[in-house]
């Protein structure tokens, strides 16, 4: 990792600057970089030079959002040497079946379903619980929730989000049901829990499924409620960028056993005992090793959202003398895991718009990205259907300014604390950067 320290007022002109334009920008005019050097140092403005004006990158090594970890590798490779012992390495085996348990116990759900992703989870329950027709749905999400629906032949409806939980509007749903709607599906975004009973309501009030994308929520919680028992069932991705992770993976927890039963004839081809399949299925078998990799990881869950929040009280600290740069606080609803570190850029204020932002942190080795935009609405296979009649404002408002940083584990303090840094340098240069990005 190299850096130029603020106390010195030492400059370094990167060798080959060359090297740091690879996706394909032209690098700043050497001459014009000198000046503005030279500038800053008239003005007395501090010593770090941004990589996109010729610097050194924060980090040679980039730091990725959601880069995979495990945190006990002891306890993963002891499950590992049982499996191979066992030569049971899939077909719902005792560690498919261990995961299952241990989720039903942290959840409080009477069953807890494990497939191998989060996409196909959210395609069997949602093929599972509800006839064709129109579901509603927010943009403001990754766009495997609509996917899962439109590949199971259902309609996405997409409803606007509440400006401060950035979740589904409850308004906006109840003005989207009609005589063609069978289900709604919120997604707690980024782990901010919906407004359940909001949605409760206008499901109740419609006769129709009330389904949670709870991908981004293990380890949150109402109150003293655990994300997980809403709804009639709630979908967690355990992919490895996840909170918790089994390499790839999905879960269904919910409390009717009935459609846990069929959710587990499902994802085995539909088979009810040898020769005999009851009712239409595919392969969706959560693997022994994925299964031993959740486990390990969800033994470990305390001390990764314990890092994950120390990582963000670096970033909160390191952000809040920035203008125009504002983290997204913890939500005040209940636990939550820490794991995503959402900023939201005041391109007024902060000196640049939050697509230059992005790429002033990719030049410095910190790969920012834009989640979630466009708005799943605006995306081609979407464009033309039912998505656009209501108007989304604050889903297309959000995802203008919306930046999310490196997280988790494998970021820690000291790596937040020099992105905060590096995003005050950048700052500090707004005006020379966007000078020369013209
Ligand atoms: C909100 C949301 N829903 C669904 C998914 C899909 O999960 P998976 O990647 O496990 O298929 C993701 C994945 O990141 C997600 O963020």
């Amino acid at each position: 990792m190299k850096t130029l320290c603020h106390h010195t007022m030492i400059w370094r002109i990167n060798e080959n600057p060359a090297r740091q334009y690879s996706n394909g920008l032209e690098p700043p005019n050497p001459e014009t970089r000198l000046g503005l050097m030279v500038r800053s140092i008239d003005h007395g403005k501090r010593a770090r030079v941004p990589a996109i004006l010729g610097g050194d990158p924060t980090f040679a090594d980039p730091l990725h959002v959601g880069r995979p970890d495990v945190h006990n590798r002891t306890s993963f490779l002891d499950r590992i040497q049982a499996i191979l012992t066992s030569r049971r390495f899939t077909n719902d085996g005792p560690m498919v079946e261990e995961f299952e348990d241990r989720l039903c116990e942290f959840i409080g759900t009477r069953e807890c379903v494990v497939v191998n992703n989060g996409t196909t989870a959210l395609r069997l329950l949602f093929r599972t619980v509800m006839t064709p027709g129109e579901v509603i749905l927010p943009s403001f999400t990754f766009v495997a929730t609509a996917h899962a629906l439109q590949w199971e032949g259902f309609t996405p409806v997409f409803c606007d989000i509440e400006t401060d939980s950035w979740t589904i509007d409850p308004e906006c749903c109840s003005k989207a049901v009609n005589d063609q709607t069978v289900g709604l599906v919120g997604v707690h975004v980024f782990g901010t829990p919906c407004d359940t009973n909001g949605l409760a309501a206008v499901a109740r009030k419609a006769g129709i499924s009330l389904l949670f994308d709870a991908a981004h929520a293990f380890g949150c919680s109402i109150g003293g409620t655990p994300i997980g028992r809403f709804g009639v069932a709630e979908v967690f991705s355990l992919h490895a960028t996840k909170v918790l992770h089994s390499f790839e993976g999905g879960a269904i927890a919910t409390d009717d056993v009935e459609l846990a039963r069929t959710l587990r004839r499902v994802r085995n081809f539909g088979f009810d005992d040898y020769d005999l399949v009851g009712v239409l299925g595919i392969n969706a078998k959560m693997p022994e090793v994925c299964a031993a990799m959740g486990l390990a990881n969800l033994e470990s869950l305390d001390e990764v959202i314990e890092l994950n929040r120390r990582a963000y009280q670096a970033y909160d600290h390191g952000l809040r003398e920035i203008s125009g740069i504002r983290l997204r606080p913890p939500p005040s609803s209940g636990a939550w895991n820490w794991h995503y570190i959402v900023a939201e850029i005041d391109e007024e204020r902060f000196g640049m718009h939050r697509d230059l932002f992005i790429e002033c942190l990719h030049h410095e080795g910190i790969l920012a990205r834009r989640y979630f935009y466009p708005g799943v609405h605006s995306m081609e296979p979407y464009r033309r259907n039912l998505g656009g009649r209501l108007g989304l404002p604050n889903t297309n408002a959000t995802a203008g300014r919306v930046v999310v940083l490196p997280g988790g584990i494998s970021v820690g303090e000291s790596n937040a604390i020099e992105t905060c840094e590096a995003i005050q340098a950048i700052h500090d240069h707004a005006r020379q950067i966007a000078l020369t990005s013209r």
